[in-house]
């Protein structure tokens, strides 16, 4: 199975820590580059007015001079205008001096010798009173110092700055944060990955070991030793399994002693039983004793007396012969079995029988059963029984139906016929030794308590159902893997 690497711990908490880490250095490099960036520009500004302002003194002076005609300005405010872009430091784009009117007395460049600037920004300038900062472009600042004293206006200097250089130094710096950024959260990976290595690790090996442990097959001792939290579930964990042993074999043990009381159980009552099958021979014969005793007889009562005391020590013969037949192989022995022809087989040792009843058979058995580990002789025996049972009910006709079927691990058999049914009142009954309702010759009582004694060795159970008149019903049920008895 494909784990989406998202769903799990490490895959969260990496996702988690990453968009943290993005959040804050994010904040963090806006904060850094904004501050940066005002600190860069009040700088720039802060040596560009004051360059400014004094070269603005200077052309003013030179301007003044001319108009009283001190000085000849021709060449003077070229050479201010010359030496100002030699300057090193700012990086200066431009500079120039207009008259009132916006036309250029004084240019960096000579191409513009002559030019009048009629533009927005130059009308700004040549209005303002004071020292002026515009920005004609994004990386442009252009500011203009008034050549005036009070009301008197010569014209205006203005000098235009590129922020280009201020630009490119923030943007390296934002892309040196970005790289930050990708180094923290590569760290973030190894670290929480590293991290949650140590804390997922254990907890794989914990539930491997849940996986796998078998109650049964003995606890195997603790394979991980640590203090920690982790350590501690783990001793938890091996402790309820410790728990759930002990409680598992307590079951057992109870399990055992049920068992057994059980069997004390059904040994009293076949013990009962058989006391009951010899003691009313017993009674008879020794009856006749009695008589014996007496004396008197004539030859043909005593003849009719040994006859009665023969009879009775047959009967007790029988009822042992009977216990001992039935009580034969008390251990299993099962071997792989084809249940569907165990069936059959079974079926043709009543052939006779159910012609004679005029019984019809319907069979509900899978054409594949898997092969069954049972003990075939004993579990022979029991559908003889259950189908012998069967087919006394049903003494002027019926429907015998067979269905085998496997269910929940389960081998179920059930076996209906349309007989008389189960009284009531007998019901708890019919599974002990030596009860039936059959005719002396016909009923032993010994074959639903034989049954349920080899069904029991299996592992399994066998219930009987159905009311008076309404025939009767078998249901056994044998576990595939069962461990058969204790
Ligand atoms: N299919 C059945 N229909 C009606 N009664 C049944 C059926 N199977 C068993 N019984 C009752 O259970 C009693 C006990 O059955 P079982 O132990 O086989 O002894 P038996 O057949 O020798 O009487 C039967 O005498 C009968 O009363
Ligand atoms: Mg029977």
């Amino acid at each position: 199975m494909r784990i989406n690497p998202l769903s799990t711990l490490q895959g969260k908490f990496t996702l988690y820590v990453s968009a943290l880490i993005v959040v804050i250095m994010t904040g963090l490099s806006w904060g850094v580059i904004s501050r940066e960036r005002r600190l860069m520009e009040d700088a720039i500004v802060r040596e560009g007015v004051a360059l400014a302002e004094s070269l603005a003194i200077s052309c003013t002076n030179t301007m003044i001079y001319e108009e009283v005609g001190l000085v000849d300005e021709s060449g003077l405010l070229d050479n201010y205008i010359s030496d100002l872009m030699k300057r090193k430091g700012l990086p200066i784009r431009y500079a120039m001096v207009l008259d009132p009117q916006g036309s250029v007395i004084a240019h960096s460049s000579a191409k513009e010798e002559g030019r009048s600037f009629r533009d927005s920004i130059t009308g700004r300038a040549l209005s303002s009173p004071l020292t002026l900062l515009q920005y004609p472009s994004p990386d442009l600042l252009d500011i203009s110092a008034p050549l005036a004293i009070s009301s008197k206006r010569w014209g205006t200097l203005r000098i235009g700055i590129s922020l280009e250089d201020m630009r490119n130094e923030l943007s390296a710096l934002a892309w040196k944060y970005t790289f930050y950024t990708a180094g923290f959260i590569m760290m973030a990976i190894i670290v929480t990955g590293f991290l949650l290595g140590l804390l997922t690790g254990p907890l794989k090996l914990l539930s491997e070991e849940m996986d796998t442990m078998k109650v049964r097959e003995g606890l195997p001792s603790p394979s991980l030793v640590r203090r920690d939290e982790i350590g501690s579930l783990y001793r938890s964990f091996h402790r309820m399994m410790k728990r759930i042993k002990s409680d598992e074999e307590e079951r057992e043990r109870t399990q055992r002693a049920l068992y057994l009381t059980e069997k004390m159980v059904a040994i009293g009552k076949l013990t009962a039983g058989m006391a009951h099958e010899i003691n009313n021979p017993l009674g008879g014969i020794l009856n006749c004793i009695y008589h014996f005793k007496k004396g008197g007889q004539s030859a043909e009562q005593r003849n009719e007396y040994l006859d009665l005391m023969e009879d009775g020590v047959r009967r007790i013969q029988r009822r042992v012969t009977d216990l001992l037949e039935y009580a034969r192989s008390p251990s299993l022995e099962r071997s792989a079995t084809d249940f569907r022809s165990l069936v059959e087989r079974t079926l043709a040792l009543l052939d006779y029988q159910i012609q004679q009843n005029r019984i019809s058979v319907v069979q509900e058995i899978p054409e594949v059963l898997p092969p069954i580990e049972i003990d075939k002789d004993q579990m022979g025996q029991v559908l003889l029984n259950i189908l012998l049972n069967a087919v006394q009910a049903m003494p002027d006709g019926g429907v015998l139906e067979i269905s085998v079927q496997i269910l929940a691990e389960q081998l179920i058999i059930e076996v209906s016929d349309t007989g008389a049914g189960i009284p009531e009142e007998i019901a708890p009954n019919v599974f002990d030794p030596f009860f039936t309702t059959k005719p002396d010759g016909k009923g032993t009582g010994l074959g639903l308590w034989l049954s349920q004694q080899i069904v029991e060795r299996h592992g399994g159970t066998i219930r009987v159902a159905g009311r008076e008149k309404q025939g009767a019903t078998v249901r056994i049920s044998i576990p595939l893997t069962s461990k058969g008895a204790l």
